[in-house]
């Protein structure tokens, strides 16, 4: 939650009507009122100043180093290309002689990148051109001048290019002119005076906010001046860009032409706009272009400052032929794909990634930036929130409401009213005055509880935490040095800076049981308004001339402060535990890397019809970025769902990873068992589905923690050919085996889905009726409940199908095996099993084993075969969708004492669904069942 604008009602008592207003842009820059924006994307394609000194290229086995030369002002930079492993390359570019160090970006690689060796293939000095290649038969094509990369898959296919376009730009750091130069002065500076020299080498000066800039009644005093760098990356055989979450908008992104670029800022955005490219709470800065071919590329842009992506996305699949014939026609090319980031300060640091497919590609960036830990069960079953729940008394009718109405929990939590008057750490002395006893009572059935902590810090004599933090020097500090104030849900406010270890020891510590009274190792952390929020600051966040650890300014680390948030609260709940407990977080700010610490949910959205659209593209753009764990607020934070949009609010969220209704303090009360009947039990039976699905989650977050893949992901991702679904918002898949069609229209009867996959004979079974369907578009009936979610033939599903109060109780409940054949009668899938708490897995107490069907056998078998667990867990049925011949018998048997015994059979001519009645065979050893 976050709704300063409500903020500034209860404390001036503005009235400011609560219907849903909009987004209030003027609170927000465009890239025209930001001087770095303004000036970097004032250049015009062509023409680029940089040069690549060719004789001063120099190899050292996995590393090629050049200086590049800005021919504008004769300034040096240093290049270094690094050939890594795994498809990627790195190109870094700093000054050579920097006044001052430029920013690095710290704490978001998971670790130091292994290299790969790279070898040069050709030097060709009067092309200008060296060609060089790593390991893996990808290759680099070095232009000298101007400067450009061109990067070569296996097949010799160019298939990236850096500065293609000639957009590149790296301000050099300077000092502070008295005066704008004379030309005499430039001419002494070596600066070319030339006529003819490209506009662009005046403009950093000449920009009124090159050294310093307002913005409404902010000064921004800009001690370093301007220090902005951009790059353009062309692909040219694509048709799709995606990726840099987070924006409200479509999955493939739109060309920014005529409108501001995309932009990369973590702000707390008050009723964000749909459709938008403008900034909100996150800012990941990877991107990815797929193409006809079924081919991927990517491009990460490793930078922590103010960032905004201008995207040229000219082709679609189906028009290539039409464009091409216009071009034909008016002797113009349509635009080759491409981004260009443009970045207010720091190092000029990306990664390329060669993919070949989107896997590869998604793989290849969270082998840099790491995947998210594997979440304990309860994290992936139902939560529910509210601002606020009011007392203990309110903790335990929600409770008891859900139980006396049979609809599974496993979270209640808490948002900032359960602290003493907004300082976190502490409780209500009154409505929250036994916490432990409370959060005992919810932990004895399973449940969890989940508490706020803001980085904010209430500046009230008497509060330890803000007393400590003036002492030992904790606070963020303002441009002068002081400890920096600003305005949030406290009031007068300061900021930890947690770019100190210093702040993070001590802020970790607070976690730790005998530091916060009143909770246990089942209450887990939500970290919110770390943009950070600051409801009088510029933009609603921090100044950037603010000064953190290391002496560097604000500007530089913005989009990296919640990441040292949750790294903060990690490492405490961590340490809080004795490392016994999986850590659940969930942050709104985001940036690379947040997948190691948190879950993400996409802030305060409104109970709207398009607001519930958007949260699939949302979801889908933070998961290809390394953020499986995304959700949205179930119902919306601002105003009131009706029955309806409640009901397929609940049904889409059933099918997202974060599955968390929330809303706003001020709106009508909406927990599933307040609305009719009717529509109460619709909400049920939607989080029920969740509940028998949550084996497949658990499996997914598994395999995700290992292999670095999404968990929701894009259609593209398993049918990158299938060019007509390459920018469909309304459809994805869980893992490869659920195709989830969320209805998100007020008032239909039916919904249009594009099952994919008509060049490989797929068939997709509906969850509901076991009825194959064939690829294409499909006019699915949908009555309010039915939730359109169909089962990729060829894999297998395990569910748990009896419904209990909580995920915890289901630990030992039997597992339900749906196989859904393919054309050739085959199916596989896999299931993953543990505590479901612990980091005992780690030791290698878990089941990870693979489910195959094929002749007549299905079969369990490990795939980690020195792993185990003695799961209680049996098998209670097996469901075989597609089977057109029934067999007469089966047979179990099991592998390691050589048993068999007669199984039954009952077979549904209707939908060829044949059903294995209790086998009743444990889990925890593998197993045979022969069909015959
Ligand atoms: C805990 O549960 C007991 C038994 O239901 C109840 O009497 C008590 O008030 C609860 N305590 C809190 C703090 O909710
Ligand atoms: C059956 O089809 C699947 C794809 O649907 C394929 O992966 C598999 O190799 C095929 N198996 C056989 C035995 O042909």
């Amino acid at each position: 939650m976050g709704s300063w604008k409500l903020y500034f009602v209860a404390v001036f008592g503005f009235l400011i009507s609560h219907t849903v207003v909009g987004v209030d842009k003027n609170n927000f820059k465009t890239c025209d009122q930001s001087s770095f924006c303004r000036r970097l994307r004032k250049l015009n394609p062509g023409n680029s100043p940089y040069e690549l000194l060719l004789d001063t290229v120099s190899l050292d086995k996995h590393t090629l180093s050049a200086d590049i030369r800005n021919n504008n002002y004769n300034v040096l930079f240093k290049l270094n290309l690094i050939a890594l492993v795994d498809g990627t390359f790195r190109v870094v570019i700093d000054e050579k002689q920097p006044l001052k160090p430029r920013y690095k970006v710290e704490y978001v690689l998971n670790g130091e990148p292994t290299v790969d060796k790279l070898t040069v293939v050709e030097k060709n000095q009067n092309a200008g051109t060296i060609k060089v290649a790593n390991g893996q038969g990808h290759s680099v094509i070095l232009h000298s001048k101007p400067l450009k990369f061109d990067f070569f898959n296996p097949q010799n296919e160019l298939v990236l290019s850096l500065n293609e376009k000639g957009l590149t730009t790296l301000e050099h750091l300077r000092h502070k002119p008295d005066h704008p130069k004379t030309d005499e002065e430039k001419k002494e500076d070596g600066e070319n005076n030339d006529d003819n020299v490209p506009e662009l080498q005046y403009q950093e000066e000449n920009d009124p906010g090159a050294w310093e800039e307002n913005y409404k009644s902010h000064h921004d005093t800009k001690p370093r001046g301007p220090e902005g760098l951009s790059m353009d990356v062309t692909f040219p055989k694509a048709t799709h860009v995606y990726g840099i979450p987070e924006h409200a908008d479509s999955f493939a992104l739109k060309s920014t032409k005529g409108q501001d670029p995309y932009r990369l800022y973590n702000l707390d955005v008050f009723e964000y706009e749909l459709d938008s490219t403008m900034a909100i709470y996150g800012a990941v800065p990877v991107a990815y272009a797929h193409g006809a071919d079924g081919n991927t590329v990517g491009v990460f842009w490793l930078n922590a400052a103010e960032t905004w992506v201008d995207v040229e996305a000219g082709r679609s699949g189906r028009a290539d032929v039409v464009s091409s014939l216009v071009n034909l026609v008016s002797g113009s090319t349509a635009p080759l794909p491409s981004v260009r980031f443009m970045s207010e300060s720091g190092v000029l640091d990306t990664f390329i990634f060669m993919g070949p497919s989107p896997s590869d590609c998604f793989r290849q960036y969270t082998k840099l930036t790491g995947t998210a830990n594997l979440p304990q069960m309860f994290a992936l079953a139902y939560h529910q929130c509210r601002w606020n729940y009011n007392d203990e008394e309110d903790v335990r009718s929600v409770e008891e409401n859900f139980d006396r109405n049979d609809i599974p929990l496993d979270v209640i939590w808490l948002d900032i009213e359960y602290t003493d008057r907004k300082k976190y750490f502490t409780w209500d002395a009154i409505r929250f005055a036994h916490p432990n006893e409370m959060v005992t009572n919810l932990t004895s059935k399973g449940r969890k509880m989940v508490i706020i902590i803001d980085p904010h810090i209430k500046r009230e004599g008497g509060y330890f935490v803000h007393e400590d933090a003036t002492n030992q020097g904790l606070y963020v500090k303002n441009k002068d040095g002081k400890d920096y104030e600003g305005w949030c849900w406290p009031g007068s406010s300061s900021y930890l800076d947690f770019f100190d270890p210093k702040v993070r020891k001590y802020y970790s510590e607070r976690y730790l049981l005998d530091n916060f009274q009143g909770t246990t190792n089942d209450v887990h952390i939500w970290n919110d308004m770390n943009e950070p929020s600051v409801f009088n600051g510029p933009e609603i966040t921090m100044p950037k001339d603010c000064i953190h650890y290391g002496d560097w300014e604000h500007r530089h680390v913005h989009n990296l402060y919640g990441l040292l948030q949750i790294k903060g609260t990690y490492e405490g709940l961590m340490e809080r535990s004795k490392n016994t407990r999986r850590p659940f977080i969930l942050t709104r700010s985001a940036f690379a890397g947040t997948q190691r610490y948190a879950a993400v949910w996409t802030g305060d959205n409104a109970a709207e019809w398009s607001h519930l659209a958007v949260t699939i593209p949302m979801c889908l753009s933070f998961a290809i970025s390394g953020v499986s764990f995304c959700g949205a607020d179930v119902g919306g934070f601002f105003k009131y769902p009706e029955a309806e949009l409640m009901t397929r609010w609940y049904q889409a969220g059933a099918f997202q990873p974060f599955f968390r209704a929330h809303s706003h303090i001020d709106t009508k009360r909406r927990e599933p068992y307040l609305y009719d009947a009717q529509t109460m039990a619709h909400i049920r039976d939607a989080i029920r589905r969740r509940y028998s699905y949550l084996p497949l989650w658990y499996t997914l977050f598994y395999e995700h923690s290992i292999s670095g893949l999404p968990v929701m992901r894009p259609i593209f991702m398993h049918f990158p050919k299938e060019t007509d679904l390459f920018s469909i918002d309304n459809e994805y898949l869980i893992g490869n085996y659920l195709l989830v069609r969320p209805v998100t229209e007020e008032g239909v009867s039916s919904v249009t889905v594009h099952l994919p996959g008509s060049s490989t004979g797929e068939i997709w079974y509906d969850v509901d009726t076991y009825q194959p369907l064939q690829p294409g578009k499909l006019n699915q009936p949908v009555t309010i409940s039915k939730i359109p979610v169909y089962q990729r033939g060829g894999t297998i599903i395990s569910k748990k199908e009896r419904m209990r109060r909580s995920s915890a109780l289901m630990a030992n409940d039997p597992y339900t095996l749906i196989v859904a054949l393919s054309a050739n009668h085959t199916a596989e899938g896999n299931l993953y099993i543990d505590d479901g708490e612990s980091f005992s897995y780690k030791e290698g107490k878990y089941i990870y084993a693979k489910l195959n069907y094929q002749n007549n056998v299905l079969s369990y078998s490990l795939i980690d075969k020195h792993a185990s667990y003695p799961t209680k867990a049996w098998l209670e049925r097996v469901v075989i969708a597609g089977m057109k011949t029934p067999p007469k018998k089966a047979e179990l048997r099991m592998l390691a004492t050589g048993t068999s015994s007669p199984l039954h059979l009952t077979y549904h001519t209707g939908n060829d669904v044949l059903v294995v009645r209790k086998p009743e065979v444990s889990m925890a050893a593998p197993w045979n069942i022969v069909f015959e």
